[in-house]
């Protein structure tokens, strides 16, 4: 089983939003789905957006990053439910981590996330600073958190 981080691609797109679609319920509300296809549509290239590929084929997660207000901030970052917790979206948090430190050296690092992955990113250094219950959907608050490199 090989894993690799590769930039995104058009072809990309639908496995995207197949990857999205596994994790509405418990991580992202439906009513998110649209704004996630609107970006892909629209705003992927204004970020570095990578897909996470299995065997050189099947796209099983994606993520991407972007310099904002002098702040890295991490965006749409998912692994697909079924291979959740089997290592994937650690190798992609640390793919961007890595080359969003060698783009923008000393910048903070920012995600905006829910308190499902909260302790995920805070295993990895990120903090939280701010909390909104319910911000995304019933269930789904919004947690705010940086990681200073
Ligand atoms: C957050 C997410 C990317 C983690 O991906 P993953 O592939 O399950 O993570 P990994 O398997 O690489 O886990 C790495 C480590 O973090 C831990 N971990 C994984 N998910 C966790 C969670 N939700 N909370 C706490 N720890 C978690 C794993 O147990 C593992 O620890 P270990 O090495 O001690 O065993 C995944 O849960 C996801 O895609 N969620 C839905 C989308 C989402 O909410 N994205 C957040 C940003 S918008």
């Amino acid at each position: 089983m090989d894993r690799q981080v590769v930039p995104y691609k058009k072809e990309h797109r639908d496995s995207c939003i197949e990857v999205f679609k596994t994790n509405i319920g418990k991580y992202f509300d439906e009513g998110e789905l649209k704004g996630f296809i609107d970006f892909l549509d629209f705003n992927v290239y204004s970020t570095q957006y990578f897909v996470v590929l299995l065997d050189g084929i099947s796209v099983i997660g994606c993520g991407g990053y972007y310099l904002n207000s002098e702040v890295v901030r991490l965006v749409d970052g998912m692994i697909d439910k079924s291979s959740h917790k089997t290592g994937p979206g650690l190798l992609l948090l640390e793919y961007r981590l890595t080359k969003a430190k060698a783009e923008y050296p000393g910048r903070n690092i920012g995600i905006d996330t829910s308190q499902h992955t909260e302790g995920f990113f805070e295993k990895y250094g990120f903090k939280t600073t701010e909390s909104v219950k319910d911000f995304y959907g019933v269930g789904i608050d919004k947690v705010s958190m940086l990681y200073n490199p």
